[in-house]
């Protein structure tokens, strides 16, 4: 019946969706070290489903109709709001994830920016490389100049770069706590302070970590109670282990600042002739579902639940790398606070003995174990933040931790001395088409004919990705950003 307009009984549909369902990464059990978030504690999937359940006929398209939502959302306000230190006066929205938080942090400052400078211009987005990519999409949609600071080789950006670059068409720096990419703390209280002393809007994208660092020991203060800090944005489906689709996006500053920023993200308009609309976020109709399950489970598991998970995710963290420490050729990349560490070849002993990261990846899917590729980066300052494999840390690792580590060193052992894969030749290939640098942009048809010249036409999460991350990183970004957009496109075009 598949792909056909016939009807089915629930039960066929159902056992075809179960069957589909078989075919993914697993969510469950710490496997895959990127994009899902198990605590390990199964009674929060069922809190989660039956609070889901009963939301899910509700509108969040007004909270006056059904005032349920605007009570978990003031909830879920409060206790994001504690949890960062912020004091009465930090009020926010919850949103329908990280992009969201950060599109709407960067539209409001922008904003914010444009009533304070009538007389026009672009203003500009200061980050260090390392932000998340909803910041260049932030920039984009926006209209706004991004501008990315170069970070050590180690995946850190030190605050006296940023602040160079601070001026007068900077509507908003950016610092996060900590960068996906590198796991490293951004050096928030010096950054802060500088971005107050200029009157500029300054974010701290705490998405990643925003439910795990409050819990996390010896840390320099990141989030409100550090002066000049303006909005925060900590998502609860990440490390807050409530299913996909929710966030919290925090605006503060003195005395009523945190609510004039706040009602600038907002969109109203009275001039149409349909209903009044007033929407705080980006959507218009939204799901109350993910709402009620963020919403019970940050309920169920409190102060504590949230302080005895980290503790796991901090014990499991020092294991890892501990047992990256004691593996010959491979390293962990600058100094990660929190749960997110990536690895790399280790530069300091002889090629042959390297363990590069990429290989190690692909070699880990043999063993039931799947970390994500990061390719390297050249940044504008000729520095390139190496190729490497991130790792995000989640509670429920812990159960198996010595099951990992071994696959980590079998793996490893299994690769070494191997040199990354090679896309030189696949690019001379692709520069003789004409999609060099400088050269032309394929469209779908062509990027098509380029995925399957690399052998990429038909990728799924268990092929290799050594060859394809390495011709990513020798394409021009125009040209890679084709190939990836046709990649994606292709999987939902019907057959
Ligand atoms: C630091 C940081 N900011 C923002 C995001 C974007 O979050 P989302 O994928 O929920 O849109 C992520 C996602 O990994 C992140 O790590």
């Amino acid at each position: 019946m598949s792909g056909s307009s016939g009807s089915s009984g629930a039960s066929d549909i159902l056992e075809r969706l179960r069957r589909l369902r078989a075919g993914d990464a697993p969510t469950h059990g710490g496997r895959v070290l990127s994009y899902v978030y198990d605590s390990g504690r199964e009674e929060l999937d069922e809190l989660a489903d039956a609070a889901a359940r009963l939301a899910r006929p509700l509108n969040g398209l007004d909270p006056t109709v059904f005032p349920s939502i605007a009570a978990m959302e003031r909830d879920l306000v409060a206790f994001t709001r504690r949890m960062l230190h912020g004091g009465r006066s930090v009020v926010g929205s919850v949103t329908s994830g990280g992009t969201e938080s950060c599109l709407l942090a960067v539209k409001t400052a922008r904003d914010l920016w444009r009533r304070e400078h009538p007389e026009g211009g672009r203003p500009r987005l200061l980050t260090a490389t390392t932000v998340h990519a909803a910041f260049q999409k932030a920039a984009l949609l926006f209209d706004l100049d991004w501008d990315p600071v170069p970070c050590g080789a180690d995946g850190a950006v030190h605050a006296a770069d940023l602040i160079a670059r601070m001026g007068d068409d900077v509507a908003l720096v950016v610092v996060s706590a900590p960068a996906y990419p590198s796991g490293a703390l951004d050096p928030i209280p010096a950054v802060a302070r500088a971005a107050a002393e200029r009157g500029i809007s300054c974010h701290v994208d705490a998405c990643f970590g925003g439910f795990v660092l409050p819990w996390w020991p010896e840390l320099p203060h990141w989030d409100f109670r550090v002066r000049g800090v303006t909005s925060i944005s900590a998502d609860v489906h990440k490390f807050g282990y409530a299913p996909k689709g929710v966030s919290v996006l925090l605006h503060g500053g003195s005395g009523h600042e945190g609510r004039r920023r706040h009602r600038t993200q907002f969109f109203a308009t009275t001039r149409w002739s349909g209903y009044p609309v007033v929407n705080p976020t980006l959507l218009g109709s939204r799901s109350a579902s993910p709402l009620a399950a963020a919403w019970a489970i940050t309920q169920h598991l409190g102060d504590r639940g949230y302080a005895e998970l980290t503790g796991a995710i901090r014990r499991v963290a020092l294991a890892l790398m501990a047992a990256v420490d004691g593996i010959r050729g491979l390293t962990v990349m600058g100094e990660p606070a929190g749960p997110a560490i990536a690895v790399i070849a280790d530069p300091s002993v002889p090629k042959p003995e390297q363990v590069d990261p990429h290989r190690l990846a692909d070699a880990l899917i043999g063993y039931g174990w799947k970390i994500q590729h990061q390719p390297g980066m050249t940044q504008s300052d000729g520095v390139r933040i190496p190729h490497s494999a991130h790792l995000t840390v989640t509670p429920v690792l812990e159960q198996r931790i010595s099951e990992f580590t071994d696959a980590l060193r079998s793996a490893s052992d299994s690769v070494r001395g191997r040199p990354r894969a090679d896309a030189r030749m696949l690019m001379a290939g692709m520069r003789t088409l004409g999609y060099g640098e400088g050269g032309r942009v394929p469209g779908p048809e062509a990027a098509w004919r380029l995925l399957r010249m690399a052998g990429a036409a038909k990728m799924s999460g268990e092929q290799p990705m050594a060859r394809l991350m390495a011709l990513i990183e020798l394409l021009p970004h125009p040209v890679a950003e084709a190939l990836l957009t046709e990649l994606l496109a292709r999987t939902s075009e019907p057959h």
